[in-house]
C-alpha cells in the first residue's frame, strides 16, 4: 500500500479560528490522538484533561483526577469547545458524555445508554442477536452450577467473560474444562472484578485470526477505519495472561482494506441502527473485536471508544484528516464520506512496567529515559502513558501505570515498520521493562 491520502474535506461548521477540542484522558491512546489532531490544519486550540507529559507538548493540559467527572465537565464548560472526545470506557460507561452534553458541551462519545455496548457483555450479545450480527454461541450465568452446565454444553472449550468492565482483563480464554471452572471461580467466587463479574458470559471458543475493526459513527452513519491487529497476551506467541494489549499493527494483513471496510459496515451498522431505534443513538467510535474464522467472521465484543493500543498504530496510517472526521461525527454530519483510506503500515510496541498486568500492585513511579534517541529513528513517534515531564529535558519522563510508553513506527511496509519500532524500543530505558518481541511478525507471513 502506498500513499493514498486524500485531501481533507472542509469540516462542517468549523469556526474561522479553527476547531477547539478537548481530549479527556492521559494515556498512550490519548497521546496518539492528540498528536494526530495537532497535525490538522483545522485545529484551533487543543486541550487535554488531565493529559500527560507528551500531550503537554501539543495541548494545554488541565490537571484533574481521571475519574472526577464533575471537575472535567467544569473544565470543559469554560473552554468554548467545538467538541470534547472521551478516551476511556469507564468514564463513558459512567455517563461522562451524557453529562458533557447536558452541560452544553458537544461530545464525541456515546451517551450512558449507548455506552452499555461496552459496559455490559450481555447487553452487547442481545444487540447482536437483534441485529443478526454473527457471534459465538453464549449463555449468561450468575451462579457456578449454571456456568458449569454451560461450559459442558459448549464442550469444555470456552471464553469466560465478566459482564461488566474489568480494565480489559476480564476475559479468560479457556481451552479446557478445568481452566474454565477456574475462571468461573475467579469471577463468581473470588469476585476478582467485584460486581463487574456478578454475571459471567460463557462463550463457545472459536479459532481464527483476530481483527480490531473500528468505525467513526455520527448517530446513524458509519465510516470504517482501517482494521488493526491487537496483541493481547503478555508474552511472545500469545503466551501468558491477557493484558489490555501489548502492541498492535495497522492495517491488518489478515483482511484486505476493502473487505475490512465491508466487514466494519456489516458488524457495526446493525448495532448503530438498533441503538438509534432504542432512542440511544451512538455518536463516537465503535470498536468490534472480530474473530475471522474458517466459517466467516464472528464478533467477540464491542468497545465504545478507540482501541488501546490499536490507536497508537492506527493514527499513523490514516489517509484522511482525523480531526475533520471526528468533528463531523460530533456534529452529526458524516454523510457522503466513505471508508478512510490506508497510508503505509505502522507497528506499535508497548513497553510495560515490571508489575503489569497485575493491577493489585500500586504502580510505582519510574524514570524513563533514552527518549530523544528513540524519537530520532525514522518514522518513530513515542506515546506516553500517565507521566510527568522531567525539568529541562525532553529525553526523560517520570511515569506511572502499566503500559508506560508505546513506540509507534510508520513505514511504507510492515517489515520496515517492525525494524524501526524495535530499533527505537531498544533505546528506551526504564527499570524492569518488558515488551513483546513479536509485534507485527504475523503480518510478515501475509505480505
Ligand atoms: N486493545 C483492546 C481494547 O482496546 O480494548
Amino acid at each position: 500500500m502506498t500513499d493514498v491520502a486524500e485531501p481533507p474535506v472542509t469540516s462542517a461548521g468549523s469556526r474561522s479560528g479553527g476547531l477547539r477540542v478537548l481530549i479527556v484522558g492521559g494515556g498512550g491512546r490519548d497521546h496518539a490522538l492528540a498528536t494526530a489532531l495537532a497535525a490538522s490544519p483545522l485545529l484551533g486550540e487543543l486541550h487535554a484533561a488531565p493529559g500527560n507529559a507528551g500531550i503537554a507538548e501539543v495541548a494545554t493540559c488541565h490537571p484533574v483526577r481521571f475519574d472526577d467527572r464533575a471537575a472535567i465537565v467544569e473544565i470543559a464548560r469554560g473552554l468554548d469547545l467545538d467538541f470534547a472526545i472521551v478516551g476511556a470506557e469507564d468514564l463513558l460507561v459512567a455517563g461522562l458524555a451524557s453529562e458533557l452534553q447536558a452541560a452544553g458541551v458537544p461530545c464525541l462519545g456515546p451517551s450512558v445508554g449507548a455506552a452499555r455496548l461496552e459496559g455490559s457483555k450481555v447487553f452487547a450479545k442481545q444487540l447482536m442477536e437483534r441485529g443478526e450480527v454473527p457471534t459465538p454461541d453464549w449463555e449468561a450465568c450468575t451462579d457456578v452450577a449454571t456456568a458449569h452446565a454451560a461450559i459442558a454444553r459448549f464442550g469444555g472449550a470456552v471464553a469466560v467473560k465478566a459482564d461488566g468492565l474489568a480494565a480489559g482483563l476480564g476475559a479468560f480464554v479457556c481451552p479446557t474444562t478445568e481452566l474454565a471452572h477456574a475462571a468461573v471461580d475467579a469471577l463468581l467466587v473470588e469476585r476478582r472484578f467485584g460486581v463487574s463479574g456478578d454475571t459471567v458470559v460463557i462463550e463457545r471458543l472459536v479459532a481464527g485470526d483476530e481483527a480490531s475493526v473500528m468505525a467513526i459513527v455520527d448517530g446513524t452513519r458509519v465510516v470504517p477505519l482501517p482494521a488493526a491487529r491487537d496483541y493481547k497476551r503478555l508474552g511472545d506467541d500469545d503466551a501468558g495472561p491477557n493484558t489490555g494489549g501489548m502492541g498492535a499493527h495497522a492495517p491488518s494483513t489478515d483482511i484486505a482494506p476493502d473487505a475490512a471496510a465491508d466487514l466494519a459496515r456489516a458488524v457495526i451498522q446493525p448495532i448503530v441502527d438498533q441503538l438509534a431505534a432504542d432512542g440511544t443513538p451512538f455518536r463516537g467510535v465503535v470498536y468490534a473485536g472480530v474473530m475471522l474464522t474458517a466459517d466467516g467472521p464472528l464478533v467477540l465484543e464491542y468497545n465504545c471508544r478507540f482501541g488501546n493500543p490499536e490507536t497508537q498504530a492506527l493514527v499513523r496510517v490514516l489517509g484522511a484528516d482525523l480531526l475533520d472526521l471526528l468533528h463531523r461525527a460530533a456534529v452529526g454530519s458524516l454523510d457522503g464520506i466513505d471508508a478512510v483510506p490506508v497510508n503505509g503500515a505502522a507497528v506499535a510496541v508497548c513497553i510495560a512496567a515490571e508489575h503489569y498486568p497485575d493491577l493489585q500492585l500500586e504502580p510505582a513511579p519510574v524514570r524513563v529515559s533514552g527518549l530523544d534517541a528513540a524519537r530520532g529513528i525514522e518514522g518513530v513517534e513515542l506515546y506516553y502513558g500517565l507521566s510527568e515531564p522531567v525539568r529541562d529535558t525532553t529525553d526523560a519522563i517520570d511515569a506511572a501505570g502499566g503500559r508506560v510508553i508505546t513506540v509507534s513506527a510508520w513505514a511504507p511496509d510492515v517489515a520496515t515498520a517492525i525494524d524501526r519500532a524495535y530499533a527505537a524500543a531498544a533505546l528506551v530505558q526504564l527499570p524492569g521493562r518488558h515488551l513483546r518481541r513479536d509485534i507485527g511478525q504475523p503480518a510478515l507471513a501475509r505480505v
